[in-house]
């Protein structure tokens, strides 16, 4: 496989729908770190080791030296908003970066001007940007992204184009009979069905170009069986949704070390506050539906209550988002966990975890982008199931239960790394080894 891989040669593109909090701030971050101004941390791709061989051998190379990835200095930025803000206007309201940080790159920043989006108040109320395309059809919007792709390749000199959806959470929907199979899909976006979400115009689009798409949101987005299979027939690789922050992340954290010591949980109270754009966005009861079926999945994946029912069957689970503008980008959450132990006596865990929500989400896009790229470039196309680590509700083959816990999720990661450089897969047994360690001594 690793001789099949393509290069990374030229420039990769990065073109995000939704240039908010989390993609400007990203988008910084990596001008930031060209210019020797900050450095990528939270990013596998640029500061995350990997182990190759037998423990004995010591080597641990940086991911980024181990596989073909784009180099920084290669991409060049894009994107889609309902507001006309350039990338230093937009990350200047969203307030997650110093204004001296962001005054140090204006020039570059200011050149990043977002296209005319694909809009549909109805999907989510609480905005009302006017950088809106308008057309007759869902189909014709299609088209007009696929357009506007092509010029940004040119125009840039890409050689390569990934995107990465940073938008809005939408209202929540459920897959439905026009999402079912890409002849329903297509008869949908020419009779504007209304099920077809804005994201999933981008995504079609994408998709149709063999232009890889990850979901960063909770939206249904790629995840219906038509756009599996347009990514089948066009080789494109997809993955989602929702990126892994805060406290989702927290969660995955200690959730697989309770149930790994066979202790008990009967309750795990969630509450949040935050007062970004995204907070206004999810409070209103449609989009945080969303979000909630997203988070809520997590803790019973982990502990599967139905196969250890006296350990997790009581578990009472609920996650409360609140919007409170005067903390801005810097979330809030606290976390009360009901666990029990030996002889069943109860304890609490609780956690407040003061977060940076864009700061955790950034390194994220990041990776998802130069994880995708590569993943087309080896010949990985459908679902990326690998990338789950990134995501709070990954998406997998719908017969299968996607897999939450972080340590196996990046267990996947690296063996999947591993398998494309034709490298051994570690199984963490080590049995063969230490018996040759056992006998030299
Ligand atoms: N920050 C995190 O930790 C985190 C974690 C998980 C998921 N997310 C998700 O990532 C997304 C972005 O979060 P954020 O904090 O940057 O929010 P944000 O509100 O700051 O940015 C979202 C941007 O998307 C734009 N937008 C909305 N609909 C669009 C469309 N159809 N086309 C183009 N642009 C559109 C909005 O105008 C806005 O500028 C949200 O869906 C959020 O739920 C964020």
């Amino acid at each position: 496989m690793k001789e099949q891989i393509q290069e990374a040669e030229g420039k990769l593109g990065i073109l995000i729908p939704g240039l908010g909090a989390v993609g400007t701030t990203m988008i910084a971050g990596v001008i930031a770190s060209n210019k020797g101004l900050a450095r990528p941390v939270g990013a596998l791709t640029q500061m995350g080791n990997i182990r190759v061989g037998k423990r004995t051998e010591n080597r641990y190379p940086l991911i980024k030296d181990f596989v073909p990835l784009a180099n920084l200095n290669d991409i060049v930025f894009g994107g889609w908003d309902v507001y006309s803000d350039n990338v230093f206007e937009s990350a200047l309201n969203a307030k997650v970066l110093e204004p001296g940080m962001l005054h140090a790159i204006k020039p570059e920043l200011e050149a990043i001007k977002p296209m005319k989006a694909v809009f549909d108040k109805s999907y989510i109320k609480n905005l009302d940007g006017t950088n809106v395309k308008e057309a007759a059809s869902k189909y014709e919007l299609a088209k007009l992204v696929a357009a506007d792709i092509k010029a940004f390749k040119e125009e840039n000199g890409c050689n390569r184009i990934v995107i990465v959806w940073c938008g809005s959470t939408e209202k929540y929907i459920e897959p439905s009979a026009v999402h079912e199979t890409i002849e329903s899909f297509e008869e949908g976006l020419r009779n504007n069905d209304p099920a077809i979400a804005p994201s999933m115009i981008y995504a079609y689009a994408a998709i149709k170009m063999g232009i890889p798409f990850a979901n960063g949101a909770p939206n249904l987005t790629v995840d219906i069986p038509a756009l599996i299979e347009l990514a089948k027939e066009t080789e494109t690789p997809i993955a989602g949704k929702d990126f892994k922050t805060g406290q989702t992340l927290m969660k995955t954290i200690l959730a697989p070390g309770l149930q790994a010591r066979a202790l008990g949980v009967r309750g795990w109270f969630s509450t949040n506050i935050l007062g970004n754009r995204d907070g206004l966005v999810l409070d209103d009861p449609d989009n945080f539906k969303t979000k909630e079926v997203s988070k809520l999945s997590v803790l019973e994946d982990i502990l599967q209550p139905d196969i250890n029912p006296e350990l997790y069957g009581d578990l009472y689970h609920k996650v409360r988002i609140n919007y409170y503008p005067p903390h801005g980008d810097n979330k809030e959450s606290w976390d009360n966990i009901d666990i029990f132990g030996w002889m069943g006596y109860s304890m609490q865990i609780k956690i407040n975890f003061l977060c940076r929500d864009s700061i955790l989400a950034a390194p994220i896009v990041l990776d998802l982008a130069l994880f995708m790229d590569l993943a087309k470039r080896a010949n990985m196309s459908g679902i990326q199931e690998w990338l789950s680590f990134y995501f709070k509700s990954p998406q997998t083959a719908p017969e299968l239960r996607p897999e939450h816990d972080i340590f196996k999720q990046l267990i996947k990661l690296q063996n999947t790394l591993r398998h494309i450089m034709g490298e051994d897969l570690i199984t963490h047994l080590g049995l063969d080894y230490y018996q040759e360690l056992v006998e030299a001594l």
